[in-house]
């Protein structure tokens, strides 16, 4: 898979060892950056690495700031984007089958390396289940953005 992966200074050092893992495991691996630990604001961050999923230039993104929680936010900000916050490996894998999730965040702060590795690999290998109820709730997801994204 082509994997797009982006950070602010807070999950700058977890981004590049996750991108050694991800090329690790076979996929090909785009830095949307910072390329250096200097304060940024994760909005920046956020939006090319949704771009690049929404363009079908990656077919998954990753992105990763102190928490999580801010480009989290952002991500889901972006129609099309479902981005789900996981630190746990159940989540990583329940969140693919059921949400069909297309962005990974994950916080620095909040995770280690190896369960953040652990993480990515499960997000990446788990397919969305086939199961219909599935389907119908991330159509109904789909609906929301119909109704309240006003500009595409
Ligand atoms: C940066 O200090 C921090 O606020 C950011 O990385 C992230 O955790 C925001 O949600």
């Amino acid at each position: 898979m082509k994997v797009s992966i982006g950070a602010d200074h807070g999950g700058f050092r977890l981004k590049n060892e996750l991108k050694e893992f991800i090329a690790s495991l076979g996929h090909e691996v785009k830095d949307f950056g910072p390329d250096s630990a200097d304060s940024v604001d994760y909005p920046d961050y956020a939006l090319p690495v949704c771009e690049s999923v929404l363009s079908g230039e990656a077919d998954r993104g990753i992105l990763i700031c102190g928490t999580g929680i801010g480009m989290t936010i952002a991500a889901n900000k972006v129609p099309g984007i479902r981005c789900a916050l996981v630190h746990d490996s159940f989540s990583a894998k329940a969140t693919r089958e059921h949400n069909d999730s297309n962005v990974l965040a994950m916080g620095e702060r909040v995770v280690g390396p190896g369960l953040a590795q652990d993480i990515v690999a499960l997000w990446l290998e788990t397919a969305f289940s086939q199961g219909e109820r599935h389907a119908k709730r991330v159509g109904k997801i789909k609906a929301l953005e119909d109704k309240y994204a006003l500009h595409p």
